[in-house]
């Protein structure tokens, strides 16, 4: 009889959705964190000893310490996010270990969610909540709770990847003035140029916009891209958010912003640092909305992301390449 093959052993930071867990179990010999937060460092150094994969989350680093723990037969690290911040991609391109991640199936779901806070900012949604569970609506006013139209309003959209456009997709039904600025996305790009969107520099869309999106990656040179220099070209109308990364903003300075009229409001899904601490000033403000980093989060979604970051990971285990690879380079 053949002898039957050991199966590839895997580290998995946390319990994924069960579409994508079931795969990883049923391919590797897989050793997967239980716990609802994220393991500790000293966990992970442990438990990636000796492994030939690792499916990590956003919440989890992965650098040159978890790498060399994992030793020189690591082959793959698969992210189960679009984003891969958390993993140190020169290093791992250094090794040769392809890196992978989930782009296109969370686009759609990311930008509804950050259209949901636009528009939850713009007309004071989660206020208004808290106004009536705290017993205060007592009749129809006039002037209670008044907010911003985001119908005919002009969007600025700080990054025009997937996600940038499709908020510009949404904002066409609102008939808005789309502005964007990507150094990578040309004036001409035709999917602009079909709905009208306007490319301009990042000062001329800070200015002119009655609400700045973000949707960059965070990379060293987008660290606190939106910072006090960049409030203070905001209108003081204006409604920030952010639904990428946290340290894209600076907070202080967002803090100060919003305390001093400096812009009108802010929705955001991520902040510096995640989770937001209890006794952060932006808490005590009642002009921001801040959720829990959930963009991404519908049922569909987060299971076709588990699949995929499954796939990645039995891909880079089996010396494919990764469907989808954060750092191509690595193939040469
Ligand atoms: C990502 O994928 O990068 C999001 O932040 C979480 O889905």
């Amino acid at each position: 009889m053949a002898p039957t093959m050991a199966k590839p052993k895997v580290f998995v930071t946390r319990e994924i959705p069960e579409a994508g867990l079931s795969i990883v179990r049923d391919f590797c010999d897989a050793d997967i964190w239980p716990g609802e937060l994220p393991p500790p460092r000293e966990y992970v150094l442990e438990h990636v000893k000796g492994v030939d994969g690792i499916l990590s989350l956003l919440t989890t680093p992965m650098d040159p310490t978890v790498m060399d723990a994992a030793g020189a037969g690591l082959k793959v690290i698969s992210n189960y996010a679009v984003g891969f911040d958390n993993i140190n991609i020169p290093e791992a391109t250094k090794r040769g270990i392809p890196v992978g991640h989930t782009p296109g199936v969370l686009t759609e779901t990311t930008a509804d969610f950050a259209f949901a806070l636009l528009i939850s900012a713009a007309r004071r949604v989660v206020e208004g909540h808290n106004y009536t569970l705290a017993g205060k609506w007592k009749t129809w006013g006039p002037s209670l709770l008044l907010g911003q139209d985001v119908y005919g309003a002009t969007l600025g959209l700080v990054g025009f990847g997937r996600i940038g456009k499709s908020m510009a997709k949404r904002a066409t039904g609102f008939d808005m003035k789309i502005l964007y600025h990507d150094d990578y996305v040309p004036a001409d790009d035709p999917f602009a140029v079909d709905i009208g969107a306007q490319s301009v520099d990042l000062d001329t869309l800070l200015r002119e916009s009655d609400f700045v999106s973000v949707h960059t990656p965070l990379l060293p040179e987008t660290h606190h891209l939106i910072d006090a220099a960049a409030l203070a070209k905001m209108k003081s109308t204006a409604i920030l958010i952010n639904s990428a990364r946290g340290p894209l903003i600076d907070p202080d300075a967002l803090y100060d912003a919003l305390k001093n009229g400096g812009i009108a409001y802010a929705g955001l899904d991520v902040t510096e640092p995640e989770p937001i601490p209890m006794d952060s000033p932006l808490l005590t403000l009642n002009n921001i909305i801040i959720a829990p980093h959930i963009a991404s989060g519908s049922v569909v979604t987060r299971d076709q992301m588990a699949v995929i970051a499954a796939n990645n990971l039995i891909a880079g285990l089996t010396g494919k390449r990764l469907p989808n690879c954060a750092n191509p380079q690595v193939y040469g």
